[in-house]
């Protein structure tokens, strides 16, 4: 088996402990399951960098960790990739706006990465380039001699047409993708969205019939790989976690009526504000009161520069304090705001605690919390998952009650439908999630998208 170089912003602290973020915990499993050598950021910042990452090694994995300097913290993550990419990947109403200078920063680090990677590849490596953060990275290492496989996969949804245009990067961020071997995407709309970007940038010519992208020369294999959970482990976690006060705490909350669950990022894009108006709409259905429901919304902090990710914290906190103060009674709190993070397996306990979860963001590229939900919960006794359309999550889990988040009554009454459903409905759609998700679980995504990557280099891969 050729060796495994996972490449992503990203990784677990240094010091141990819980990695926050989808990403990092699947990319986390992946490489315990194939050992490999993991290069990317250690989430320091400071004045003057390394250029070498610090290397670490344990559980048959080699982690390859740089420091990023405070400009290129505030260019390159703050400035490009999270107020410009992020955005636009989300659809957000208002364009985001583009800064040349973060645009150099964000290639000048993607360089860096590039030049930090080279002297630890051997020839024989395949590289998995992760998410949007390291778009150019496949094209800086071919411009520095690299000669490896290497694929990409984009974790957020791929961008609408019309947002893509008005990007004065884009079409050099389009290019950069053809350093690659292989794309990766979430979600059949994703590949589909990508499709049109390239006719847009190369004309109608370049797709093939096997989907796969012939352009200037290269051609690069292309294909939808849906990221997933580990079923099983997921349940260990929950049968470990039953020890820990949090979840002891959830289960008297579970006695005195229905436990609702979300869990979320702090960020716009996550449909918490639309979610707590939902909430406080379906608080004022007569059913509501037969319930007497508690959602415990978990709004862990984001990667939002400090200021901004204090004003949105301190919005959502003041309408979660009113929407309690409005409904709360002697014996009763329909809503608990926590504001923190738990650790992953302390979070699997309280979703399996939960009759209902809550999972409605305005776009998503995929959404691991709405696969936890259903793969923490207990077949005998499921709780139901209402799910937003705009997750990619959507896509596979047919089970949940679906919603557009943005309509607030339908929103309520589908929390409604979850909380009175029967057993026998609920054990129904349980089995089928349960079905689709041991399909297209975790070992799935990482073979199915490496085994595409192989698949290019075996049909004769083009030199870049
Ligand atoms: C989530 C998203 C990923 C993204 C990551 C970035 O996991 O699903 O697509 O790469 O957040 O998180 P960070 O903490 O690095 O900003």
């Amino acid at each position: 088996m050729n060796r495994l170089i996972a490449v992503s912003n990203r990784m677990p602290p240094e010091n141990g402990g819980a990695g926050s973020g989808g990403l990092s915990v699947v990319l986390d499993a992946v490489l315990r399951q194939r050992g490999g050598l993991w290069l990317g950021w250690s989430g320091r910042v400071c004045k003057a960098p390394s250029s070498a990452p610090r290397i670490s090694e344990s559980d048959g994995v080699c982690r390859a960790a740089l420091d990023l300097s405070c400009e290129e913290h505030a260019g390159f993550y703050l400035g490009f990739s999270n107020s410009v990419l992020w955005p636009l990947c989300h659809g957000a109403v208002n364009a985001p706006v583009h800064d040349a200078t973060h645009y150099a920063t964000y290639l000048a680090v993607n360089q860096r990465f590039a030049a930090a990677l080279l002297p630890l590849l051997r020839p024989e490596d395949h590289i998995w380039v992760h998410d949007y953060h390291l778009l150019p990275l496949g094209q800086k290492l071919r411009e520095a001699g690299s000669v490896q496989s290497t694929g990409f996969f984009l974790h957020v949804p791929f961008p609408e047409l019309s947002a893509l245009q008005g990007l004065p990067s884009a079409p050099g961020l389009m290019q950069a993708l053809l350093a690659y071997d292989a794309l990766g995407f979430q979600t059949a709309g994703d590949l589909a969205a990508f499709h049109r970007a390239a006719q847009w940038q190369w004309g109608s010519a370049v797709l093939q019939a096997d989907g796969s992208l012939s352009a200037e020369g290269r051609r690069v294999t292309v294909g939808v790989f849906p990221v997933g959970v580990q079923v099983d482990d997921i349940q260990r976690e929950v049968h470990a976690a039953q020890q820990s006060p949090a979840v002891a705490a959830a289960g008297v909350l579970r006695r005195g009526g229905s436990l609702l669950i979300s869990a979320d990022r702090l960020m716009g894009s996550k449909g918490l504000r639309e979610r707590l108006l939902a909430y406080e709409a379906y608080l004022a259905l007569p059913s509501a009161n037969r319930q007497r429901p508690c959602l415990l919304q978990i709004a862990a902090p984001s990667r939002l520069d400090p200021q901004a990710g204090a004003q949105f914290g301190a919005s959502l906190q003041a309408l979660a304090a009113r929407i309690s103060e409005r409904h709360a009674c002697a014996d009763w709190t329909p809503l608990r705001y926590l504001n923190r993070c738990f650790p992953h397996e302390v979070l699997m306990g309280l979703l399996h605690a939960a009759r209902v979860g809550i999972v409605t963001p305005l776009r998503d590229g995929m959404n691991l919390v709405a696969k936890e939900f259903v793969a923490a919960q207990d077949p005998a006794d499921p709780g139901v998952l209402v799910l937003s359309v705009f997750a990619g999550a959507a896509h596979e889990l047919a089970g949940a009650i679906q919603v557009d988040p943005r309509d607030t009554r339908a929103t309520a009454s589908a929390i409604s439908q979850a909380c009175d459903m029967t057993l026998l409905e609920r054990r129904e759609r349980h089995q089928e999630m349960i079905g689709v998700l041991r399909q297209h679980d975790l070992r799935a995504w990482h073979t199915g998208f490496l085994r595409r990557l192989r698949s290019g280099q075996d049909c004769g891969r083009q030199p870049y």
